[in-house]
């Protein structure tokens, strides 16, 4: 990754340019984009953080996760098109790892949609196995919906 880089955590000043950054990334998708009240609402539950990641000032990923206990959950994560294939990604779920680690979780799971291949490959990468599957999960307009694949990182 080249240009400085900062992570930071998402706060009420970034909820318009987060929720344009995972329009970018699902809409392509057939997913629904997500308001910026959307965006408030699940910032504001329970054990939910988020982390912007910024190139060079420029807003270029984000990640969202939730803590509940022991167990953590990866909602989402989405790197814009121009900043891909530079290692933000990696680098965001290493963060999303070092918080919910430290927020006391022993386990992590994320839902991939099964016609994902770079997300998978990211995942299988990191050390995530498959733990299960769920048919039609993501909904995707007027279109078919997509399969989820269920993934594990153990913790400890
Ligand atoms: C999937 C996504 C998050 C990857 O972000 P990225 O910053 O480009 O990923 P990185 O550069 O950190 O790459 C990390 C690894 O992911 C995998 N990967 C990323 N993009 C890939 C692609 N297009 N094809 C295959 N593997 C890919 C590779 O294993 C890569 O490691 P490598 O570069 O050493 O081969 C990004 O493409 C994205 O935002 N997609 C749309 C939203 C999405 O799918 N989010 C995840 C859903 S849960």
């Amino acid at each position: 990754m080249s240009g400085s880089t900062v992570l930071h955590r998402l706060g009420a000043l970034d909820l318009d340019r987060a929720a344009a950054l995972h329009a970018e990334a699902f809409v392509p998708f057939g997913e629904r984009a997500w308001t910026r009240q959307d965006m408030a609402e699940l910032l504001a539950s329970p054990g939910v953080a988020g982390l912007l990641f910024q190139v060079e000032g420029m807003d270029a990923a984000l990640a969202i996760c939730r803590v509940v206990a022991d167990e953590a959950e990866l909602i989402t994560l989405a790197v814009r098109r121009a900043h891909r294939r530079r290692g933000a990604a990696r680098r965001l779920l290493a963060a999303v790892l070092d918080h919910v680690c430290a927020a006391g979780a022993k386990t992590l799971f994320l839902e991939v949609a099964a016609d994902n291949p770079a997300a998978l490959r990211l995942y299988e990468t990191t050390g995530f196995r498959t733990v299960g599957s769920r048919p039609a999960y993501f909904r995707r307009g007027s279109g078919p919906a997509a399969d989820a694949v269920v993934m594990r990182l153990d913790l400890s």
